[in-house]
């Protein structure tokens, strides 16, 4: 499969980055072909703008989001890789996903969350957090980001299947984040293929 990634985060020693390219080794590791989009490093502007509500309603398509667009048609699976910033995802990949999964190329109704205008893709979400994992969990915010992100959102964009993994307590011992890297090379191994 080829293989994007998208990483969200601005700096490149950061543990976020770092999740990438063990994702990507272990990716590569398993036969795929990998190619990154390096957001920050690349000057995306996640600002939705006037131009894309013209785009939208059938005018013409920004062209930092063709670009954008065009990673995402050569590719079979899709990572996407950002620090968790309160229980959310912090603004560069939000803006990323509110750009570039537009109306009317990556769906074109609200109804079914399941429909896309997309052909299946593998997706897998890569997610640091500082707190532990019984934290997150039974205080019911892995819920809320499962419901969110998994059953509200990446279906439009045609991921099937789609997998959430949060790598708790990142910013923990050198140990826990050794752990952590190794989870990220064994995702990227693993990787399913999409759904036919
Ligand atoms: C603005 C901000 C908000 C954060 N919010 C959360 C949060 O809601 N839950 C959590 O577990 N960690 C939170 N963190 C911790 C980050 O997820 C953690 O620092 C990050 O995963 C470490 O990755 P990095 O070293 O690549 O930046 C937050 C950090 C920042 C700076």
């Amino acid at each position: 499969m080829h293989v994007l990634t998208v990483l969200d985060h601005p700096n490149p020693s950061s543990f976020c980055a770092s999740v990438a390219r063990e994702f990507m080794e272990g990716a590569k590791a398993a036969g795929h072909t990998t190619e990154l989009a390096d957001l920050h490093a690349e000057g995306f502007d996640p600002r939705w703008n006037a131009a894309d509500i013209i785009a939208n309603e059938g005018g013409e398509m920004p062209v930092d989001v063709l670009t954008e667009q065009a990673r995402i048609a050569r590719a079979d699976a899709i990572c996407l890789i950002f620090p968790l910033f309160w229980w959310g995802m912090p603004s560069m990949m939000k803006g990323w996903m509110d750009r570039v999964w537009c109306w009317g190329w990556a769906y074109d109704q609200l109804d079914d969350p399941e429909l896309s205008m997309q052909r299946p893709r593998s997706g897998v979400l890569l997610v640091p957090a500082g707190a532990r994992s019984d934290e997150i969990i039974d205080d019911g915010y892995l819920d809320a980001m499962e419901t969110s992100w998994i059953k509200g959102t990446f279906g439009y964009f045609g991921l099937s299947p789609r997998k959430l993994i949060l790598l708790y307590g990142s910013t923990g011992s050198e140990e826990r984040r050794k752990a952590l890297l190794k989870q990220s090379f064994d995702a990227g191994y693993t990787l399913a293929p999409a759904n036919p």
